[in-house]
């Protein structure tokens, strides 16, 4: 055993009892997160026992519809794992290709804008910049548009919008949560109501086109528990923007590749074409972290154009291995005709969940759902008339008491950051049609049992209650 590393890959491989894991990360890593999912029953780790499924070490198998969207195959897909092997054994390629040329970076840069010039001709010129997570292609896209406008004075983004947490990421996600400790954030914003076009419209002839850096959006909003904003939205503003030439960076790191049911949603589903996208999520194939972010040309050029092109770079983006897994995974989308199944099967998906729903109404507010990307609003657990000015708290236990109780029913499903009482679905785009019936099945189950929200709090342990509640409190 090694004097300075107690643990070694082999005890993981050989298997650290659950006890064990739960009480390093709670010591060494993120412990009060490790600890919310400890005391809401639901911390794994779990055993994936096919793509779709996992296994918690009470021995009970969950339908997995949780990784925040980024597991388009599920876990441990056969056909990407098979070609990982390939790439190991028969891929001789450097690691990290950063001053040399790199095949699997320039077929994926190649294969990404081919893929979204067939939805968007004027993007024939664009280029890509790669990096390590959804939130640094949000950071490229603002030093992109930064470097563009620099008089620009303000971001315009939207209510509820999620970004990610990185500094510049999260001065455009507006939610006192997230951004509470940061103030003066990094960037100045305008933040308007998601989906109102005549506020946007006066606010923008109000503050002065010149003054708008420019406008960041997602088509759907997923961390607001799948928004869909009124479809002319989106062209609308597309055309506003156009007209004042003011650039517009389209977050679709959720939305998309196929989540929505569209490879590009902003543009096949909102007509718009806009100026930076970024990408991440699902095309790391559930297994890699990346980010992409496109530019048009003369946006590109403008940062990174001549010896400028150092300007803006980071280590680790457009490793080989990740490169691989991304073009396999665009080419799986494709070939397994995945994106067009999430719209089909989405749909059929929605209409089961909206029946569930008008069944048991004292439990579910509301449901919404795009592709495979589904939305539960739960009622309250404590009635808004009894909860005396604590509505916020109340509707984050009431996320987490849905999230246990979808749990405990055998799906493992998804909290949403900017929204309370709402809980997400985001199966594998692949899932089996079955699994697919059968997760609706345990839903349904769940609420028949219910009925009720206060009864999700009623039959919670006392003792997970407890332990949450001092959690929240700090206690
Ligand atoms: C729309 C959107 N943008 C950005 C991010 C941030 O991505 P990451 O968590 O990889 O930093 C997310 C993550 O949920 C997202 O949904």
């Amino acid at each position: 055993m090694s004097k300075y590393l107690p643990l070694h890959t082999n005890d993981v491989i050989r298997g650290i009892p659950a006890s064990k894991i739960l009480e390093l990360e709670k010591r060494f890593g993120n412990g009060d997160l490790s600890r919310a999912i400890e005391y809401a029953r639901l911390a794994g780790p779990f055993k994936v026992t096919s793509p779709w499924e996992l296994e918690d070490p009470d021995g009970l198998s969950r339908i997995n519809a949780s990784g925040y969207a980024a597991i388009p195959f599920g876990e441990r897909y056969p056909p990407l794992l098979d070609f990982i092997r390939q790439y190991l054994d028969q891929s001789p390629v450097m690691g990290l290709p950063q001053q040399s040329l790199g095949e699997w970076r320039a077929v994926l840069e190649h294969n990404l804008v081919k893929l979204l010039t067939s939805v968007a001709p004027s993007h024939a010129d664009s280029q890509v910049f790669f990096s390590n997570s959804g939130a640094e292609a949000v950071e490229s896209a603002i030093k992109f548009a930064k470097a563009w406008r620099p008089d620009g004075k303000y971001f315009v983004n939207f209510q509820r919008a999620y970004h990610g947490k990185t500094l510049g990421a999260m001065s455009l996600t507006p939610n006192e949560e997230i951004q509470g400790l940061f103030h003066p954030l990094a960037l100045d914003t305008l933040t308007l109501p998601f989906g109102d076009l005549a506020a946007f419209e006066e606010t923008i002839y109000h503050k002065g086109s010149d003054n708008i850096t420019a406008v960041i959006l997602e088509p759907i909003q997923g961390e607001a528990g799948v928004i869909i904003p009124p479809q002319d939205f989106l062209s609308g503003l597309d055309r506003i923007t156009k007209r004042l030439g003011i650039p517009v960076i389209v977050d679709e790191i959720q939305a998309g590749l196929g989540r929505s049911g569209y490879w590009f949603p902003s543009i096949e589903w909102g007509g718009m074409d806009p100026d930076i996208i970024t990408l991440a999520k699902p095309l790391g194939g559930g297994m890699v972290p990346v980010g992409a972010t496109i530019a048009r040309k003369e946006i590109y050029k403008n940062m990174l154009g001549g010896l400028a092109c150092k300007r803006h770079s980071n280590t680790f983006g457009g490793n080989s291995l990740t490169m691989a897994i991304a073009v396999k995974s665009l080419e799986i989308l494709d070939e397994e005709n995945l994106v067009e199944r999430s719209r089909t099967l989405g749909e059929k998906g929605l209409i089961r969940l909206e029946e569930i729903a008008q069944k048991y109404p004292g439990l579910i507010s509301e449901v919404r759902g795009f592709g495979l990307w589904y939305a539960i609003e739960f009622q309250p657990v404590i009635p808004s008339r009894v909860s005396f000015g604590h509505e916020d708290l109340v509707g984050e236990f009431t996320s987490m008491l849905g999230l246990m109780t979808l749990h405990a029913a055998g799906v493992h499903a998804n909290l949403s950051m900017n929204c309370h009482r709402t809980i997400r679905l985001t199966p594998a785009l692949n899932i089996p049609d079955k699994l697919f019936d059968e997760m609706f099945d345990r839903v349904e189950a769940a609420a028949k049992r219910l009925h009720k929200a206060s009864v999700m709090l009623i039959k919670t342990p006392p003792k997970s209650l407890l332990d949450l509640t001092r959690l929240a409190f700090d206690l």
